[in-house]
C-alpha cells in the first residue's frame, strides 16, 4: 500500500485509550490525524511524542470534519471519541445519547459523503449487561442495563444495517477494563474525574486519597469482592492496529472482544499494589453498588484467532507497574 493511502483518523485520539492507539498507528507507519474536542483529553502528551496532527473540534462538527476529510487522504476512520461515566449516563442520559450517539452518526454521515468506509469502533462489554455465562464470548446476548452500553449496543445495530446499505465496513472491538499505561512512560490514564480501580488505588497509595473504597466483599468469589477482567491499555493498541489491517485487507466486517481472559478480584489488585508501590493502601469497605455483577470475564479467543493477537502484558503486575511509573511521573515530576 501506497504512504498515502495510509493516513487514520483517530477521534478521541488525545485521551486515554486514544493517545496509545496513536503511538502503535505511528510505529506501524500509518500517518494520524487526531480530532478530539479537549474535553477530557490532553494535548500535551501527543504534542510532546507524537507526530499526528491534531485538530480540535467534535465529531458533529461537520464543517471540520469536510475540512479533514478535504485536506487528509483518509482510508480509515478509528473512532474512540465518547463520554464514558456509566454511573453519569444513568442521571444524564440525554448528554450520553447526544454525544455517543447523534455524534457518531454525524460522523459516519461524514463519512459517506467523503467515500470514507472503514471504521474502527470502540464498543464495550457494557452491552452484554449482567453475563449469563462466564466468560463472556461475542455471542453472549447484549442485554445493557445502562444508558453508556444501550448507547454504544445502538451504534453496534447501526454498523451492521451500513455495511450491506452503503458498503461501510466495521471492526467492533467491545473492551473489557482498559488499565495500565504506556510501558515508555509517554501516555497513561488521567482521567478527571477518575472512577477506575486502578488509578484510584495509586491516587491511595500515594497519599491523594485517604482510602480505597471496596464496594461489597460478600460477593460469591474467592475473596469476597467483585472480579473483572482488566486488559492493558497496550495490548489494546495493538489489537486495534491488527483490526484495522485486517480491515483493509479483507474487506469484512467483524466484532472482538478485547480482554485479558484472567480475572482479578478487587482485592487481589490492590494487594498487586502494594507489592508493587511498596506502599500501605487503606480500604474502606462499602455496600454494594446496584448493578455491579461478581464477576464479568471475557473471552478474546476470536481476536486471538482471526487477528492473531497475542496480548503482551497479560500479567497484573505489569499493568499496575506501568500505571505506577506514569502516575508518578504525571504527578510527582
Ligand atoms: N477505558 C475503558 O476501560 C473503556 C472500556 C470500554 C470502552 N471504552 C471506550 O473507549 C473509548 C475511549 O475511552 P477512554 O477511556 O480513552 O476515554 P477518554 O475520556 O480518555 O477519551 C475519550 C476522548 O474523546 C474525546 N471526546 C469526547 N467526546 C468528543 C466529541 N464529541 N468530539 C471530539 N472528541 C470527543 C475526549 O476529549 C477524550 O479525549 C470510549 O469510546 C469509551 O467508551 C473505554
Amino acid at each position: 500500500m501506497d504512504l498515502v493511502d495510509r493516513v487514520v483518523l483517530v477521534t478521541g485520539g488525545a485521551g486515554y485509550i486514544g493517545a496509545h492507539a496513536v503511538k502503535a498507528l505511528e510505529e506501524r507507519g500509518f500517518q494520524v490525524v487526531v480530532l478530539d474536542s479537549l474535553v477530557y483529553g490532553h494535548r500535551e502528551p501527543i504534542e510532546s511524542h507524537l507526530k499526528a496532527n491534531l485538530v480540535v473540534g467534535e465529531i458533529s462538527d461537520r464543517a471540520v470534519l469536510d475540512k479533514i476529510f478535504t485536506t487528509y487522504k483518509i482510508t480509515a476512520v478509528m473512532h474512540f471519541a465518547a463520554f464514558a461515566y456509566v454511573g453519569e449516563s444513568v442521571s444524564d442520559p440525554a448528554k450520553y445519547w447526544q454525544n455517543n450517539v447523534v455524534g457518531t452518526l454525524a460522523l459516519l454521515d461524514a463519512m459517506r459523503a467523503h467515500g470514507v468506509t472503514n471504521f474502527i469502533f470502540s464498543s464495550t462489554c457494557a452491552t452484554y449487561g449482567n453475563p449469563q455465562y462466564i466468560p463472556i464470548d461475542e455471542q453472549h446476548p447484549q442485554h445493557p442495563i445502562n444508558p453508556y452500553g444501550a448507547g454504544k449496543l445502538a451504534i453496534e445495530r447501526a454498523l451492521q444495517d451500513y455495511d450491506p446499505a452503503y458498503g461501510l465496513k466495521s471492526v467492533i472491538f467491545r473492551y473489557f477494563n482498559a488499565a495500565g499505561a504506556d510501558p515508555d512512560g509517554q501516555f497513561g490514564e488521567d482521567h478527571n474525574p477518575e472512577t477506575h480501580l486502578i488509578p484510584l488505588i495509586l491516587q491511595a497509595a500515594a497519599g491523594k486519597r485517604a482510602a480505597i473504597s471496596v464496594f461489597g466483599s460478600d460477593y460469591d468469589t474467592p475473596d469476597g469482592t467483585c472480579i473483572r477482567d482488566y486488559i492493558h491499555v497496550t495490548d489494546l493498541a495493538q489489537a486495534h492496529v491488527l483490526g484495522l489491517e485486517y480491515l483493509l485487507a479483507h474487506q469484512v466486517s467483524q466484532i472482538f472482544n478485547l480482554g485479558n481472559g484472567n480475572g482479578f478480584s478487587v482485592k487481589e489488585v490492590i494487594d498487586t499494589a502494594k507489592q508493587v508501590t511498596g506502599k500501605q493502601i487503606a480500604i474502606e469497605f462499602c455496600p454494594r453498588r446496584a448493578g455491579d455483577p461478581a464477576t464479568l470475564i471475557g473471552s478474546s479467543e476470536k481476536a486471538r484467532q482471526v487477528l492473531g493477537w497475542k496480548p503482551e502484558y497479560a500479567d497484573l503486575s505489569a499493568i499496575v507497574t506501568h500505571a505506577w511509573k506514569w502516575h508518578q511521573q504525571r504527578h510527582f515530576g
